[in-house]
C-alpha cells in the first residue's frame, strides 16, 4: 500500500528524524539493542538504543553494531541518573549520533548544552505542561509526551489527556506521542491533534528480530490490557517511580525491597539519592532476568496496556507495514 496521505500527516517528523515514517522504537532497557534496533531502523520507523546502566565502552560497542546493521538512521536513549551521563554524551558525539533522547528525569546542568554543542538533536520527555514549556525554553528539539499507558516507568496522565493538554499549547518544536498505542487507527489520530509522530514499545517487543526471551515473548502474546498493571509506592519518603509491568512475583518482591531500602533510610545507612538509585538497580537487574534469562516470574515482565493488542511474532517489517497501512486508511478520504 502506498502511504500518501500518512507521508503528509508525519512530514514534520520524518523531517526531524530523517526516515521514513515518524514511528520511533521506543527504547526499552535490554531489549532495544543492536537487532532490534536496526530492525525498526530498516523498516521505516526510527530505532533507539536503550543504554539503560551500560558502561561508555559497552554504548560505543552498540553504536558500532548497530550501524553496521542499518545505513538509515537511528537514535540513543541515555538515562539522567546515569552516574557517567558526560561520557556517555562523549561517545555519541564521537560516533556521530544524530539524536539523543534523555529519560528519567529533567536533564541535568549541563547536558543539553553538551549533547546540542556536539550537533545532535536533543528528544525529552514531558510529563506536563508546565514541563514542556520548560524544556522548549531550554532548547530541547523534540518532545516526546508519554502518557500512564505505557510500559515501564510512567508519570500519573493517560496519553489522551497529555495530548490534549500539550499538542495545541507546543507549536515550536515537533511532538511525538507514546504510551498505549496499538494500532494505525491511535497513529492517525495522533496526527491528527497535531503530533508529528508516534513512539511505540509494547507493540515491537515480539518482532521476530527481538532477542527477548521466548519466555517473555509469550508472557506479552498471553497477556491482556488489565495485566500490565503499575507498581505500588509503599512509603511516601521514597521517591518511587511507579513502574508498568505485568503482574507476577515480582510486583510482591519489589514491595519487600521497598521496606528494605526505607528501612535503610530510617537507619541513616543510605542518603536519598544512593536509595532511589537502588530502586533503579533492582528494576534494571529484574528486567534483565526476565528479558535475557527468561524467569518471567520473579523478573520484571515491562509491558504497557497495549500489550493486549501483541498476538504473535512475526517480522518488524509487518508490524509496521501493518501499523502503517492502518494509519493510511484511517487518514484516506
Ligand atoms: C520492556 C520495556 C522497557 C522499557 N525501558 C525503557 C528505558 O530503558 N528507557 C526509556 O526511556 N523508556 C523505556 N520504556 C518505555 C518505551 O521507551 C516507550 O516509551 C513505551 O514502551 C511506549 O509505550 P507503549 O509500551 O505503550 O508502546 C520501556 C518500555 C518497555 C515495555
Amino acid at each position: 500500500m502506498t502511504h500518501t496521505h500518512l507521508a503528509a500527516a508525519m512530514q514534520r517528523g520524518t523531517e526531524f528524524l530523517g526516515s521514513r515514517y515518524a514511528i520511533m522504537g521506543g527504547a526499552m532497557s535490554w531489549v532495544s539493542e543492536r537487532n532490534l534496533v536496526s530492525a525498526i531502523s530498516n523498516a521505516g520507523g526510527f530505532g533507539m538504543i536503550a543504554c539503560g546502566a551500560m558502561e561508555p565502552h559497552m554504548l560505543e560497542e552498540e553504536i558500532a553494531e548497530t550501524a553496521k546493521r542499518t545505513d538509515r538512521p537511528f537514535g540513543v536513549n541515555l538515562i539522567t541518573m546515569h552516574p557517567a551521563l558526560t561520557e556517555l554524551i562523549d561517545v555519541c558525539a564521537k560516533a556521530n549520533v544524530s539524536h539523543i533522547a534523555l529519560a528519567g528525569g529533567l536533564p541535568p546542568k549541563g547536558s543539553i548544552d553538551a549533547i546540542k554543542g556536539k550537533g545532535a538533536k536533543l528528544i525529552c520527555f514531558a510529563p506536563a505542561l508546565s514541563l514542556a514549556k520548560k524544556l522548549v525554553r531550554s532548547g530541547v528539539d523534540a518532545l516526546v509526551v508519554e502518557g500512564m499507558e505505557a510500559g515501564g516507568h510512567i508519570g500519573p496522565v493517560s496519553t489522551t489527556v497529555l495530548a490534549q493538554e500539550i499538542l495545541p499549547e507546543i507549536t515550536d518544536v515537533p511532538i511525538f506521542v507514546a504510551g498505549g498505542i496499538g494500532r494505525g487507527r491511535a497513529i492517525a489520530a495522533f496526527l491528527e491533534m497535531g503530533a508529528a509522530g508516534v513512539q511505540l514499545g509494547t507493540r515491537f517487543v515480539c518482532a521476530h528480530e527481538s532477542i527477548a526471551h521466548e519466555k517473555f515473548k509469550k508472557a506479552f502474546i498471553r497477556a491482556s490490557a488489565r495485566d500490565a498493571v503499575t507498581s505500588v509506592q509503599l512509603d511516601s519518603r521514597l521517591p518511587v517511580i511507579p513502574v508498568r509491568a505485568l503482574k507476577n512475583k515480582a510486583s510482591e518482591e519489589f514491595a519487600a525491597k521497598q521496606r528494605d531500602v526505607a528501612n535503610q533510610l530510617d537507619t541513616g545507612s543510605v542518603e536519598m539519592m544512593e536509595a532511589q538509585l537502588q530502586i533503579e538497580h533492582y528494576w534494571a537487574g529484574a528486567l534483565r532476568r526476565a528479558v535475557i534469562d527468561g524467569d518471567v516470574e520473579s523478573g520484571s515482565v515491562m509491558a504497557g496496556q497495549s500489550v493486549g493488542m501483541v498476538k504473535g511474532e512475526a517480522p518488524l517489517a509487518d508490524i509496521m507495514a501493518e501499523l502503517c497501512d492502518e494509519a493510511e486508511t484511517s487518514l484516506a478520504p
